[in-house]
């Protein structure tokens, strides 16, 4: 048995021992425009939030190439498919990074959901319901853009964030997402990620045109939940497959994700309690699918 299998086996057997068990929260991370900073924002951010202790896990539903587990260096050996599959349990498909992230690999396992067999079902909402009071969050990256089953993705999800950078591309891309998703849920919990801005002016600049066109024209409440600056060392992380926040710590972008990660942390203690968690977002995932 691998050391994470074990370690993952006495995470599930000590919450089922505690009274209180931890809130787990879903994030979705989305966004209109491709190429934004998605994969990177929620890599780093994840590995920022395991540094101040909490119990992380990215599943990466992104069937595209520039994945999670490329920006980390690693080889997912199974994904969500061979779960769906039977094939593997939760544990052999939890690959773990740095700080004790874990990742689960999506594969081709969102598309084999959509002719999912009741008993597949069952297996994988026990297998990654065990996640429930275990993570504290659960951080789905995502691809760009809006089909029907992201739009289910999103509406399963506690808190849905939208990244886009301050070019007028992005913003009308990120309009049209938050429109779509408004349209059929107007209470989805939508936040703005502005990535790459030139300064903290530009990025708050950039969040404020957003926040001000969904108030007029959706009649929705946005709110930012950070500010990111551009920092050459990110494209560098790339090419060295080295998340940012652990290759070079000082820089700009590095900043930007711990002052967040504070403010996440100390929040946590006033915030209300997740309203849907794993398990909800689960039953939601399986049964919008088919
Ligand atoms: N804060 C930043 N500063 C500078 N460059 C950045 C920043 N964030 C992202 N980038 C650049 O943008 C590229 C794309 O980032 P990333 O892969 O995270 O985007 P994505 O939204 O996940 O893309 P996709 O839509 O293809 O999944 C990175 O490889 C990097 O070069
Ligand atoms: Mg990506």
């Amino acid at each position: 048995m691998s050391d994470q299998a074990e370690h993952l086996r006495s995470l599930v057997a000590k919450s089922r021992h505690e009274p209180h068990e931890k809130d787990t929260r879903v994030i979705i991370i989305t966004s209109g425009k491709g190429g934004v900073g998605k994969s990177n924002f929620t890599l780093n951010y994840a590995l920022g939030l395991a540094k101040h202790g909490k119990q992380v896990v990215i599943l990466d539903a992104d069937v595209g190439f520039a994945n999670i587990d490329v920006l980390m260096g690693i080889k997912p050996q199974k994904t969500l498919a061979d779960l769906i599959q039977k094939r593997a349990t939760l544990d052999e498909i939890l690959e773990t990074g740095p700080h004790d992230i874990k990742l689960i690999a999506g594969g081709s396992g969102f598309q084999e959901l959509i002719d999912i067999q009741p008993e597949q079902c069952d297996y994988l909402l026990e297998q990654l319901g065990a996640l429930q009071g275990v993570a504290d969050y659960v951080l789905i990256d995502t691809g760009a853009g809006l089909n029907a089953q992201m739009l289910q993705l999103i509406l399963a999800s506690d808190d849905v964030y939208v990244v886009l950078t301050p070019e007028p591309t992005a913003i009308t891309d990120a309009y049209a997402l938050i429109k779509m998703v408004v349209n059929r849920e107007p209470n989805t919990r939508l936040q703005l990620v502005i990535n790459r801005a030139q300064s903290m002016a530009e990025g708050k600049e950039t969040a404020e045109k957003v926040r001000l066109v969904a108030e007029r024209f959706l009649g929705v409440e946005l709110s930012t939940f950070c500010v990111l600056l551009d920092d050459p060392n990110v494209t560098k992380s790339v090419r060295r497959q080295k998340p940012f926040l652990l290759a070079y710590p000082h820089g700009l972008a590095s900043r930007c994700i711990e002052d967040v990660v504070q403010a996440q942390v100390k929040g946590e203690r006033t915030r209300k309690r997740s309203n849907k968690g794993m398990k909800q977002f689960l039953h939601r995932m399986v049964r919008l699918f088919q």
